[in-house]
This record gives C-alpha cells, structure tokens and sequence, in this order.
C-alpha cells in the first residue's frame, strides 16, 4: 500500500521558497541546513511553524549573544525606530555607538560603523594598503572573512584559488595564503618580500574551521613579526569580539592588532559592522582620500542596537557563565558520546567550540581538520535538530548569555535521545 507522508509547515514553506528564492535560502551558508522555518526566536530557544521548539546554539551564526530577542535590545530599537531610520546624516546615537565599542576593546582610537563584516574586512584591507603604499595581504588557510573576489578561497598547491564560479581569480593574484599557527611559514615569507606586503589579516582565533586556538606566543610572535616588516595586522574579530572576552580575542590574548574587524555579537542580532583601530590609520577616512561609504553604516536602529547589546555587556557581564555553561556543556557531550562508544571530537573555545567526529587530540590548524569526519557529523547534526538542538553542520556551537541550567539539562537529554534514535 503507498505511503502518504504528511507535509510539515516548513516542507511547504520550502516548496514555495525553492519557487522564487534560489536554493530557497537567502545565503550560500544555509544551503546544506536543514529546511527548517522558525516563528519566533526567545532567549537560548526557537520555535519553528510546525511548533517544534530547539535548544539554539547557532545563534543567527553567531550575532544572539545576548540570546534571542532580548527585550532592553528590543525596547531601545523600538524607541529608536520612532524617531525615525537613516538620516543620510550624523546622529547622537552613532557616535555613542563607537564610544561604547572603543571603550569596550580599550586599544582601539578610532571607529568607524558598517553593515557587515564582509564590508568592514575590506575597509580594513584598504586601509592597510593606502597606508603602507603595498598591495599584498597575507590570508590564512582556513579563516573566513567574508565572501567576495579577493578573499574568498581555497588552497590548492599553495596557492590562493577561486571557489565560486564567477569569482575574478585575478583578484586573489594579492593574496597570499600561508599555514596559520606557524610563525616560521609567516617569517619566511616577510624575511622574502615583506617589503611588498600590506597587511596579515587573520581570525585570532580559528573559529570558523574547528575552534583552534592560536599556540602560546603566536600572536604575539605575528605582532613582532609585522613591527618589524610595517605590515598592518588586522585581527578579524568579527565571531571573536564582545564574545571569547569583553575585549575579544585581542584582550584575551594579550595581543593588539592595528586593525580589527567586529560585527555579530556587537549588536544583539542587528545587522552591523564596525572597523576599530589605530587613529593614525583609520583618520585616513577623515579627509577622503581612502573611501568608506554605505547608505546604511550608522543607521539609528542599529546604533541603537549596538549600544544597548555595549550596555548589558557593561553591566551584567555574561562572560563566566558562559565559559562556565559551554565548559560544563562540553564535558557533558563527551560523557554521553563515550558511554555510547562514539568518537566524538570536540575542541575550542567554551563560547564558541566545535564538534565532529574522529580521533582524539587536539587538531592545531586546517591540515588537522582532514582528520576528522565533517560529513558524518554534519549528517548528525540533522538528527540533533530532529531531536531539538539547533546546530550548525559545520560543528560550530554558540553558547549565548541566555543559555541556563535548564537548557544545559535539556541538550544533553537530546543529545543523548538523538544518538540513541541514530543507533543501529
Ligand atoms: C571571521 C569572519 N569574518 C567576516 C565574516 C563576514 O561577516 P558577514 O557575514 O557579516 O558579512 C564572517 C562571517 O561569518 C566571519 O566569521
């Protein structure tokens, strides 16, 4: 007899999705997610429009660091909104936007705001490159910093390739890609032309490929390193700012870059950028002679969105709980997944860790990750949304300031439910 399956809300939001959205998805990264459509989004939860609810740890990809529609955010954008949403013009909140950032990360002298931190990564790219009169920029093997011509790759053979169709491959002809976590990779190729090399941009720390920490003393020995050849270095700190420490990586670390990018956590789930850096640097916006520009950089909601998100962070810092929550989280995953006999792999940060499956040891850079198996655990990770966690199939979990003992219970019951239903 044939089967009638029976059509979810989302299955038949994909359906028309798929219609006039191409791959149904607004962008590439949700491509290989599953079609789930969600309602509404509150604390560390979600709830799609079939009425299922989820434990979130892929937070909008990182930005509901506060948690989901968190109401002083809520409220001072609202508030906001009323007096109105793009001046084409200077408003107070703006400036008092930048201030809380500036305040917040403490090395920076100036900043500027954007719309995302694709665009804030190239602001900081020219601007390297007006200062120092270089072209290249050096760009580590598997650290993301947005998704256009220049910066968008793989690496084949040592060399920087396209990985879309319709990417210039020209472009990445000023791109050099070098192992990450290796300082000697880096000294050899400044000691060999570091006199043509504008700036090192890199994620202080690895998040978007398996939550590698820089070694003791890399960064510092890459600050070193850039002194010594006048090349810019721009931590992109777009997942790790306002989240791994009040200051982002650079505080935790101890290392200060010239540059740094911002966006997500800053600004409670509102769509926002910022470059911060050194005034020197950034006043070369000042006058024009490096272009900046954006219809929508410093618009009122979501300055108001960036101080409000600087606000809580200021005054109720969640920073030790959720080292607290992610450490515990972790411990708990791996308990579960060896008392099934799994060989589940995890590493990182508490805020931010990742998980897949392999070998146990810490992975220390991108050639690491070959050893794990990233599509068995992305296949995984549909189970973990069948059985309400909300996680990214790439193995990246975020943990947000609304994440409590009751969502800690919660996740490691559905992980255990899921793993149990995946058993043969
Ligand atoms: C480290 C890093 N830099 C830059 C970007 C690009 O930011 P956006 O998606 O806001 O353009 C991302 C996005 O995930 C990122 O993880």
């Amino acid at each position: 007899m044939a089967q009638t399956s029976v059509r979810t809300k989302s299955d038949i939001l994909n359906s028309r999705a798929l219609v006039s959205i191409p791959g149904g998805v607004n962008s590439n990264v949700r491509l290989s997610a599953p079609r789930v459509f969600f309602e509404h989004g509150r604390g560390s939860r979600l709830w799609d429009v079939d009425g299922n609810e989820y434990v979130d740890y892929v937070l909008g990809q990182g930005p509901c660091f506060l948690g989901h529609a968190h109401p002083i955010v809520n409220r001072a954008v609202a508030q906001a909104c009323d007096t109105g949403m793009v001046f084409g013009a200077q408003h107070e909140l703006e400036v008092e936007a930048v201030e809380r950032l500036l305040g917040a990360v403490g090395w920076a002298e100036q900043g500027r705001l954007g719309a995302t931190g694709t665009e804030c990564v190239q602001a900081a790219l020219r601007l390297a490159r007006a200062a120092t009169g270089r072209t290249r920029f050096v760009h580590f093997e598997g650290h993301y910093h947005g998704w256009l011509d220049n910066i968008l790759m793989r690496v084949d053979d040592g060399h920087a390739v396209p990985v879309s169709l319709g990417q210039v491959a020209g472009q990445l002809a000023e791109t050099s890609v070098l192992p990450w976590n290796d300082a000697e990779a880096l000294e050899q190729l400044l000691a060999e032309s570091g006199d043509t090399i504008a700036a090192v941009i890199m994620e202080p720390v690895m998040i978007n490929n398996g939550s590698i920490e820089p070694l003791p003393g890399y960064l510092a020995r890459v600050r070193e390193l850039c002194d010594e050849y006048g090349v810019i270095l721009i931590f992109d700190e777009v997942i790790t700012g306002f989240r791994v420490a009040r200051g982002g990586a650079a505080a935790r670390y101890g290392v200060t870059p010239d540059l740094a990018t911002y966006g997500k956590a800053m600004a409670g789930g509102w769509p926002v950028g910022a470059i911060l850096g050194r005034a020197d640097l950034l006043s070369l916006l000042s006058d024009g002679r490096v272009n900046h520009s954006g219809t929508f950089n410093g618009a009122v909601m979501a300055a108001a969105a960036v101080v409000a998100t600087q606000q809580v962070l200021d005054e109720n810092p969640p920073y030790e709980a959720i080292e607290a929550y992610g450490t515990t989280l972790m411990a708990g995953l791996h308990k579960i997944g060896e008392a099934h006999g799994l060989d589940l792999h995890m590493q990182g940060l508490p805020a931010g860790f990742h998980v897949s499956f392999g070998p146990p040891g810490p992975v220390l850079d991108f050639a690491g990750m070959n050893r794990l198996d990233l599509a068995r655990y992305s296949r995984f990770a549909t189970r973990l949304a069948e059985h309400g966690l909300w996680v990214t199939g790439r193995g990246i979990w975020y943990v947000s300031a609304a994440h409590g003992p009751t969502e800690l219970a919660d996740s490691l019951e559905r992980f255990d439910n899921a793993i149990r239903a995946s058993l043969p």
